[in-house]
């Protein structure tokens, strides 16, 4: 077994040492000025991570992704108001679970997990029913790849004048996510995918306006109330209770990194990861589950030749010191895996790589 772990894996990612030496830190509590120039430094990183204008606000949440999806969806629907939800994958699935946890009605327009959802069909669903208040949507559908068409219905959704929830878990650090562009009203997000930050701590970026206050909606939970997380923060720099203070200053470090190297260099590197990746695989033989137009710039989805057992492929690939994780729901029993390039990944290891992914399938 190799003792270095590279993980081509879409989260947990690679950390630099520079974000890493950040959390090996002295002890500091977090009702004190240290920690709020901690957290308003990250806020106003998160505001530029997601192009946001000041109708924004941005506020972390400890916790994994789900738990910003979670503070977003629990606090932002009022009782009257009804959802559309598109689904392509796992992870609008997931999202249906927590929308379906809280009661909502939902209305749900599936599509097959690979392929783009159809914005005219969106369209028509909210012609057809003024209830709908809100649209959620995965920016990038991880479980695929795919990359949703996330400007083509964010522009549906404002002519109808109806609000916009996407879930940019995996998107936020790798894709080029403008909220204020792409008229959307609320966008999670988490610091363990592209942006190369440390587990447990994730965030959400609303915009104010879209966000019903304390009396307009009932108080469904305490630890995740988005209203509450925006009161703390904006009136004290703060958190409504202890957070993690460690991954806070990860996150610091972790976006300070980002911001160094520019958003666009960032996602440009991505980018050649990406095409070294899905070359090689096509090089190898390989197919691919995805066209170079839907797929997003972090995550590919391939399928291993008839034969060759994907559980079998991804032991053998972890004790050379790769780890990639094996398909999800239908894609599993086709022999789909996933190699992901986010996070502290340089391009060399890509070449490694695929060199070892050959030698593992020749075998
Ligand atoms: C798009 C998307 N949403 C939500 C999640 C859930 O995040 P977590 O597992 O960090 O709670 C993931 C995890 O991979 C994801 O990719």
């Amino acid at each position: 077994m190799s003792d270095k772990l590279f993980l081509f894996t879409p989260g947990p990612v690679m950390t630099s040492d520079k974000v890493k030496q950040s959390m090996a830190h002295s002890d500091i509590p977090h009702r004190r000025k240290t920690f709020e120039n901690y957290l308003e430094r990250n806020r106003a990183n998160l505001l530029r991570l997601y192009n946001a204008n000041d109708e924004y606000t941005a506020i972390m949440v400890t916790g994994s992704g789900t738990a910003s999806n979670e503070t977003a969806l629990s606090s932002i629907i009022k009782e009257t108001d009804e959802v559309l939800l598109i689904k392509n994958g796992v992870f609008g699935d997931r999202l249906d679970d927590i929308l379906s946890c809280y009661n909502y009605t939902i209305h749900r327009l599936e599509f097959t997990w690979g392929e783009a959802p159809d914005v005219d069909a969106i369209d028509k669903a909210l012609a057809e029913n003024e209830n709908i208040q809100w649209v959620c949507m995965v920016y990038q559908e991880t479980s695929t790849g795919m990359r949703n068409p996330v400007g083509e219905i964010g522009a549906v959704v404002k002519k109808n004048g109806r609000k916009y929830f996407v879930d940019c878990v995996s998107a936020i650090g790798g894709e080029d996510v403008n909220v204020v562009r792409d008229h959307i009203d609320v966008a999670s997000g988490s610091a363990n995918k592209a942006v190369s930050g440390p587990t447990g701590i994730s965030f959400v970026c609303a915009k104010r306006s879209s966000v019903p206050s304390m009396d307009d909606v009932p108080r469904r939970n305490i630890y995740l109330n988005l209203q509450n997380h925006i009161k703390w923060a904006e009136e004290r720099s703060q958190t409504p209770n202890t957070p993690a203070v460690t991954n806070f200053i990860g996150l610091d470090a972790a976006l300070t990194e980002l911001h160094e190297e520019g958003i666009e260099n960032r996602i440009a590197r991505y980018q050649s990861c990406r095409t070294i990746i899905r070359d090689g695989l096509q090089k190898l033989g390989l197919k691919l589950l995805l066209s170079e137009e839907t797929s997003s710039n972090t995550v590919t989805s391939v399928f291993l030749p008839e034969g060759v057992d994907v559980v079998g492929f991804i032991d053998d690939m972890e004790e050379r010191g790769y780890v990639l994780y094996p398909g999800k729901g239908p894609f599993h029993e086709r022999n789909m895996f996933q190699v992901a390039n986010m996070g502290w990944l340089p391009e060399e290891e890509c070449h490694k790589l695929l060199a070892v992914i050959g030698e593992v399938i020749s075998k």
